[in-house]
């Protein structure tokens, strides 16, 4: 699946930004020996160095989180048209671990209509806590994407990426079964066709969970997926290299 999307989400990695440069050019060499198109999400504190840095370059830079407002007192948070101007194309909006800080479905909705007003394209992450029998999770996940996509205009759509990542699959040892998550992609797609249309068929759709070269192909054959998202597989220039190879063989 030579166009596969595939974030690499570097969270809090790594500790110093000679580290994260070396990790940057390393990326950068393994993405463009591949057709892949590769999203680095690094720490905000290095994006503006790093999207000039790559200027010119086939990989793109996403914000891990970012604030909606334009400006005012909000101590500690970067706003989504900061990001823009450090030349970030992408904003992930309610990753697992900011949601666990806090962050509600109403706030996904505020991020996403700023980022699209702000053209930065929106990655959306949704994942239930937990399964149970009785399926309950369905209903988590559809609630996820109805409050975020509210004040969406539908002809907008194709400019939203949506993350299915359930998060007793982020930094565990489980990866999802690819049938299951083709079951999810069904029903994701679904959902948003029932409050927008047959335009709803055009979203992309990505997998996140414990992602590595091993799991990658089947999931990017099988899933029902665009792409791929990564943690701590990308945290390694290496790692993340085989990744990539094996996602483009896939
Ligand atoms: P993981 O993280 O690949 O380390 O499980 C994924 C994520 O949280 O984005």
């Amino acid at each position: 699946m030579s166009k596969a999307l595939i974030v690499a989400n570097w969270k809090m990695n790594p500790a110093t930004f000679k580290e994260a440069r070396k990790l940057l050019d390393e990326t950068q060499k393994a993405a463009e020996r591949t057709k892949i198109s590769v999203v680095i999400a690094p720490p905000a504190i290095f994006l503006r160095e790093f999207t000039s840095r790559s200027r010119g370059a086939r990989i793109s830079f996403a914000a891990q989180h970012a604030h909606q407002e334009a400006g005012g007192a909000h101590t500690g948070e970067i706003s989504i048209q900061q990001m823009r101007d450090a030349k970030a194309k992408y904003v992930l909006i309610g990753h697992a671990e900011r949601r666990a800080r806090g962050e509600t479905n109403d706030d996904t909705r505020l991020k996403v209509a700023a980022s699209l007003a702000k053209g930065l394209t929106p990655i959306l992450c949704v994942g239930e806590t937990k399964r149970t029998q009785s399926g309950e999770y369905f209903n988590v996940i559809a609630e996820q994407l109805r409050t975020a996509l509210a004040d969406v205009a539908a002809n907008k759509l194709a400019h939203i990426i949506i993350v299915y990542e359930p998060l007793w699959t982020i930094g565990s040892d489980k990866t999802m079964d690819p049938r299951e998550m083709q079951m999810m992609a069904i029903f994701i797609r679904k959902t948003i066709v029932d409050s927008f249309g047959e335009g709803g068929h055009d979203i992309r759709i990505l997998y996140g969970g414990s992602v590595d070269a091993a799991s990658a192909p089947a999931m990017l054959r099988d899933g029902d997926v665009h792409g791929l998202l990564v943690g701590r597989a990308s945290w390694s220039a290496v790692e993340f290299a085989h990744l990539l190879t094996a996602a483009e063989n896939a």
